[in-house]
């Protein structure tokens, strides 16, 4: 999804607002909210999933939208990284029980078979160009927009989510679905890995140009697996051979001898993301034990990493004010994010706890818990008398470790828990100071990594992706990386049609909370109001007017503001004015006007205005 910087500098975003109408959940046990909200937030992918996703009648079949916002941040586009992401979330979520999916899971394939073929702003199939391009239109063509691309984690999370699928396929006997309409998708998906991963990148937020440890850690897990796939299938895939090895090389450079670097970038951070929580969560193997190599959730590296980059967001937000070290808190993106007021995200914060789950299913399996001199500061935190050696189960502090790191990481999804609203929408983010949902409804990528996050505390763990073969880092780094060959993938009529979806029909808000924002440099003492040619605009009244907060008013940013819930579909006209010691300005004419959106899932809007 999209929170690139580029859409920042074009437009004034929707700054955080008032929290008169944020109601938490109801405070219960976490396993509750759990229960409650997991239905809801698998729903919540679905609403989001063409063609007959509620909030997405616009959307091509197999479509995946990162959210219903069109405004304010619009996200009505599909990015290949959410996508494909949500997609393994699903598959996994199918081979644990679901055969509900299993329609939706052929339809992403399918399409994900002509859009592969699209030709785009970042070239075209000819030379797997276009294969790197973050995002398409909901109707499955081009977005041709500026934009931050390449953004070369896509194809791999791709691979990744549909070799998912195609094992499950392959041991239920269906070889030659897999052949004929898989393999074709994946191949080219690879050969752009294998191709292209020692070329600069856009990172997952869209933002830093360079490369991302997220990045080149699923471009090795997707040429592992992709190998392991074609030998399955009587094929070869060379190329994969050849690479893996060099992309795991690269991948160690990332470790900074304390931490996970997570960009290579000239962006002036510190470097501390949760792309890289994210990186090691996306390429846990269950069979992998704690290695290092691959940065497994349990191994020294990714824990002492989990600490540094928690830690940096104690500080930051006041939700985390004098929560210490080994108490869960709120986690965004970085520390140095301002998008949006730079908040925690949902996902941030479920990422953090799935890590610990991971890990926790680990140690249980291997019935031991290793501290090294560089893992033991996260253990000193949870479990102060930890020291470095092995706990082998039958010892009693591994009990008191494993319960210690159980609390912590349910302390991350209480923080998730704590700032969801009553009706269990998840948004991008929840507020810095106060915690009320904000930025983009109804987020896809929200929903899925809630959805990861609890079933790794459940120890539902997806399949090995062959993590422990492919951990030999070579002595010496080289990239001279081959020409990939792509070829369209045309079969998409599986053997068993799609069943017809019954997911519910779109309908639209009965309200919209509508933020009017007025920028207009004030003296002390000055008032802005808001009034207009509807009664909850007070009829033009001036002594009865709407007045704004000046909460955020800064010297670079002369902010005024209100929220308003409005009906759905209401046409208005208004303005603003000055209230200086009982001396009323208008603005000048003509009045504004504004038709309140009637979209199905968008329940909040933003009107962006500059005193005229
Ligand atoms: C796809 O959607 C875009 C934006 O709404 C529109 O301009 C374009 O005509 C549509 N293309 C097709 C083939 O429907
Ligand atoms: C390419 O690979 C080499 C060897 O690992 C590494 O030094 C270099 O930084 C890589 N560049 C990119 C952009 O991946
Ligand atoms: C499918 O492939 C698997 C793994 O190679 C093999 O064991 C199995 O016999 C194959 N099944 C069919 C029907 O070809
Ligand atoms: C944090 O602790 C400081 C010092 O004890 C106190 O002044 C402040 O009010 C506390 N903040 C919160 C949000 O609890
Ligand atoms: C833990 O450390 C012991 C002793 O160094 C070693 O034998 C064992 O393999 C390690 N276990 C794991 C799971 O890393
Ligand atoms: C505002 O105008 C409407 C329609 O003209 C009227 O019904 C309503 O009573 C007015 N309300 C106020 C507070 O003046
Ligand atoms: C304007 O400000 C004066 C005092 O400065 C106040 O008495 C008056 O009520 C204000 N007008 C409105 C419309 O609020
Ligand atoms: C703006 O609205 C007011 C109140 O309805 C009206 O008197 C005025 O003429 C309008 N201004 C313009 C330029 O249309």
């Amino acid at each position: 999804m999209a929170k690139t910087a580029l859409l920042a500098a074009f437009s004034i975003l929707c700054i955080a607002h008032s929290s008169s109408d944020f109601v938490p959940r109801a405070t219960g046990s976490l396993d509750s909210f759990i229960s409650n909200e997991t239905p809801i937030a698998l729903q919540g992918v679905l609403n989001n999933i063409g063609s007959s996703g509620s909030f997405s009648e616009e959307v091509s079949e197999g479509v995946v939208i990162a959210s219903p916002s069109k405004q304010d941040p619009n996200y009505f586009y599909s990015w290949t990284r959410d996508s494909a992401l949500t997609l393994k979330c699903l598959v996994d979520e199918f081979i644990a029980g679901n055969s509900d999916l299993e329609s939706v899971i052929k339809e992403y394939i399918s399409t994900s078979a002509s859009i592969q073929g699209i030709s785009n702003p970042s070239g075209d199939l000819s030379d797997g160009k276009g294969l790197g391009e973050p995002k398409f239109m909901v109707n499955a063509t081009a977005f041709t927009g500026s934009w931050g691309r390449p953004q070369r984690d896509g194809p791999a999370l791709r691979a990744t989510a549909m070799i998912a699928y195609a094992n499950y396929l392959i041991s239920n006997g269906e070889n030659s679905t897999v052949d004929s309409i898989i393999w074709p998708i994946v191949q080219n998906d690879l050969a752009y890995v294998a191709q292209y991963w020692n070329e600069t990148t856009f990172d997952l937020w869209e933002e830093v140009q360079g490369s991302s440890f997220f990045t080149t850690a699923v471009q090795h897990r997707a040429l592992v697996q992709g190998n392991a796939l074609a030998t399955t299938l009587g094929h070869s895939c060379a190329n994969c051979v050849s690479q893996a090895p060099q992309i795991l090389c690269f991948l160690q450079s990332y470790w900074t001898g304390s931490s996970i670097l997570a960009n290579f970038a000239d962006n002036g951070r510190s470097g501390v993301d949760v792309n890289s929580a994210i990186g090691v969560i996306a390429t846990f193997d269950p069979e992998a034990g704690c290695d290092d190599t691959t940065f497994q959730p349990c191994s020294a590296r990714a824990l002492a990493n989990h600490k540094v980059l928690t830690d940096s967001f104690r500080d930051v937000f006041s939700l985390n004010a004098n929560i210490s070290a080994g108490t869960a808190v709120a986690v965004g993106r970085y520390p140095e994010d301002v998008f949006q007021g730079g908040n925690p995200w949902y996902l941030a914060t479920s990422a953090a706890a799935e890590q610990l789950y991971d890990a926790i299913y680990q140690w249980k399996k291997q019935g031991s818990i290793n501290i090294t001199s560089i893992s033991l500061p996260f253990f000193k935190d949870v479990y102060s008398s930890a020291a470095t050696g092995s706990y082998s189960s039958s010892d009693s502090a591994f009990n008191d470790i494993i319960s210690a790191v159980t609390t912590y990481a349910d302390g991350y999804l209480s923080i998730v828990a704590q700032y969801t609203p009553s009706d269990g929408t998840l948004t991008e983010q929840f507020q810095r100071d106060e915690g009320f949902p904000i930025s983009a409804s109804g987020l896809t990528w929200s929903y899925a990594a809630f959805l990861t996050a609890a079933a790794r505390r459940a120890s539902t763990v997806p399949a090995s992706w062959g993590g422990s073969n492919a951990n030999t880092v070579p002595s010496t780094c080289s990239a001279s990386p081959p020409t990939g060959s792509y070829t369209s993938a045309t079969e998409t009529s599986w053997p068993t049609a799609p069943a017809t979806s019954t997911r519910p029909a779109c309908s639209a808000p009965s309200d919209v909370s509508v933020t009017f924002q007025e920028i207009i440099s004030t003296n002390e003492g000055d008032e802005i109001y808001l009034a207009g040619n509807i009664e909850a605009l007070k009829n033009w009244s001036t002594t009865n007017a709407i007045l704004l907060s000046a909460k955020d008013y800064r010297s670079a940013d002369n902010l005024w503001y209100t929220e308003l819930s409005l009906p759905a579909g209401t046409s208005f006209e208004y303005k603003f004015f000055k209230n200086t010691s009982g001396t009323i300005t208008w603005e000048d004419d003509p009045n504004r006007s504004y038709t309140v959106s009637q979209d199905c899932g968008v329940s909040t809007a933003c009107v962006n205005d500059e005193w005229q």
